[in-house]
Parts: structure tokens; sequence; C-alpha cells
């Protein structure tokens, strides 16, 4: 049994993206491992979020892991600004950090292209990221593939923490999906598909309608070649695609392109329109059910209170080793 932590940010409507890299693996490990999942708020807030919607949006997020079948017997959910363990933390790794290796990160250069003025929030994000990770000495942490350069920080941070004061915390390993740890836009397979993006045809959100499903499917963008054949770098509208069905329908890549021989697109669309109706149906009738039942804020203070025993401890060890007094 490992430790395994994740987090999604409440900054906007989860996306198939979401779901696929990373929410379906978090209810897949909750079986074999001690699990700990975040709605990740104080990372929201490194982009201006209206308060309001930053409240609902965290609730989605919390209610979403219930929806999709994240259970709170096994697994901790929780708000990421009820554990205030994260934000200390978050402040000790800034000390470990080097503005030159954030500098480097991908997610802050895209975040903060064009910008007249950046908040510094955004530019210490990876700390807090891996303050997140390594608060909890986590093992496993099951993300898409758009987060690798964050744990490699994060690995890199916890290294140079071990050398300089002792052995303190164990190296996280990235937990990545083969087929789908980059879903990408349904009008621009060279984006990422992003809950984000202005234009909502180009991601399908878990809380979209079915027959807006339907309709953003059959508009997807795709080549002219009419084969349904997984290949990334020449066809990657269709492999997107692929990659999506074969998630959702739970077959593999080749046994859905052995389906689809032979015939052209329309009826490979059609039926990959109704596996994702057909997967989100249910999915929204229990998140609504969990939205009325109330019983989302006893899962979060459950969550929260697992979750800062655990932190606590590791935060003292850290503090003792940093040569902070400890209160008597
Ligand atoms: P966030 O909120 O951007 O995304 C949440 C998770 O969804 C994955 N993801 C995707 N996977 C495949 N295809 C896509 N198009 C796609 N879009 C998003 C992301 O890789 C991520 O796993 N920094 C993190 C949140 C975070 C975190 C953590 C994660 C904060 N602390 C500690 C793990 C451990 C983020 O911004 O994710």
């Amino acid at each position: 049994m490992k430790r395994v932590l994740s987090g999604i940010q409440p900054s906007g409507q989860l996306t198939m993206g979401n779901y696929i890299g990373a929410m379906q693996n978090f209810v897949k490990l909750q079986h074999e491992h001690e699990c700990f999942f975040m709605i990740v708020d104080l990372h929201a807030i490194t982009v201006p979020q209206d308060p309001a919607a930053l409240r609902e949006q965290s609730e989605q997020v919390a209610a979403l892991y219930l929806a999709a079948g994240i259970d709170p017997t096994k697994a901790s959910i929780f708000l990421q600004s009820h554990v205030p363990q994260h934000a200390e933390l978050g402040w000790l790794m800034t000390t470990i950090a080097n503005m030159g290796e954030l500098e480097r990160m991908t997610q802050f250069k895209d975040k903060s292209e064009g910008k007249e003025s950046v908040p510094a929030g955004l530019f210490v994000y990876p700390a807090l990221m891996a303050a997140d990770i390594l608060v909890y000495n986590a093992e496993l942490i099951p993300v898409g593939d758009d987060q690798k350069q964050h744990l490699e920080l994060t690995r890199d941070l916890a290294n140079r923490f071990n050398h300089r004061y002792g052995d303190t915390f164990r190296m996280p390993e990235p937990y990545i999906p083969e087929v789908g740890a980059r879903i990408m836009s349904l009008d621009d397979a060279s984006k990422k598909m992003s809950k984000s993006n202005p234009n909502a045809g180009s991601y399908i959100a878990l809380l979209d309608d079915p027959a807006v499903v339907r309709k953003k499917i059959s508009r997807a963008k795709t080549d002219s070649e009419a084969l349904v054949k997984f290949d990334p770098v020449n066809k990657p509208e269709i492999s997107n695609l692929l990659g999506i069905y074969s998630h959702i329908a739970g077959l593999s890549v080749a046994e859905i392109e052995a389906k689809y021989e032979g015939q052209m697109y329309g009826p490979f669309k059609k039926d990959l329109a109704e596996l994702v109706a057909n997967f989100l149906e249910p999915l929204q009738a229990r998140y609504r059910e969990v939205r009325q039942s109330g019983e989302l804020y006893d899962v979060l203070k459950q969550g929260a209170e697992r979750a800062q025993e655990v932190a606590q401890l590791k935060l003292d060890d850290v503090k003792k080793r940093m040569g902070f007094v400890m209160p008597r």
C-alpha cells in the first residue's frame, strides 16, 4: 500500500481531460492505496478569481469527486485551504526553490505570457505544489502529462532539502495514463483540452448537457482521410478522439481500430458521442444528488482532519531540522 496524493484546481468547469488524465486514476487507486485528494483552492487564486465563483467551483469539484466514485471512507477528500500546513510548508519551500528553476516552468511561462502584471503567487506556485506532495510523504501522484515538469521540480526540491537538512522527504513518482495523459482540444489538436479555453466547443465539460456533448463531438475537427487509426503525429485529431473512446469504453485502441475498420468517421463519432453522453448522464445525476444531500461539508471536514494529522507530523519534523524553536 502506497500513499497517493493529487489535486485539481477549482478554476473553471472540469473537463474530460481532467477526468481521463487524473480523476479516473483517483477512483482506481483508492482501492489499493491510502489516498488524499484535494481541491486546490490556494492554487486557483494564483490567477484572479471572482469570490462567489471560487466558492461555487470549489463545491463543484468536491461534489464531482464523489459523483465520479471517490469513496470518502477510502480516500480523504478535502479543501487545500482547510489544511494550513500546505501554505506553511509552501512558504518554507520557496526558500529551497531558486528563481531560475521557477522561471523555466512552462505553466508559468504560458500563464504569464503577454501579461503586464503577474502575481508573485503564480511564480512560486510550484513550491506550494511541492509542499502539497511532500507534506504527506506521498509516493504516487496521479496527474496528466502537463504536471510532469512540476513533479520533477518537486523531486529536485526534496533532494536539495534532504541533502541540506538530512533525509526528510520521500521521492514522489508521477502516475500518468499511457493513452490520454494529454487530451487535446476538439477544435485544435495542438492545444490541450482546457477548462480555461474561451471557446466552449473546444472541451467537453463534465457538467455539459448530454445534448451539448453530442453536438460538440459531432463538430470535433478530424482529418480528411477517413481512417480510424491511432497515429498522434499524422492524425492528431482522430488519435485524440480514440484516446477518449478507449478510456470511456474500457477498450484498447487496437480493439476500437478493428471495430471501425473500413468505415468513415461518421459512425465512429456517433458512437463516441453516445458513449460519452451515457457516461456523463449517471455521473451528473449523482452530482445533483450530492449537491442536494448536504453531505459535502461532513466529507470535507473529515478529510481535512485526517489530512491535518498526517501533515502536521511532517511539518514539525521539517521545522525542527531547519532550526525553528518549537513551542514547549
Ligand atoms: P489542474 O487543475 O490544471 O488539472 C487537474 C488534473 O487534470 C490533468 N489535466 C489533464 N489531463 C489530460 N488531458 C488534459 N487536457 C488535461 N488537463 C488537465 C492535470 O494534469 C491534473 O492532473 N498543479 C495542478 C494541481 C495540483 C496538484 C498538486 C496535482 C496542485 N497541487 C499536488 C498533484 C499533486 C493543476 O494545476 O492541475
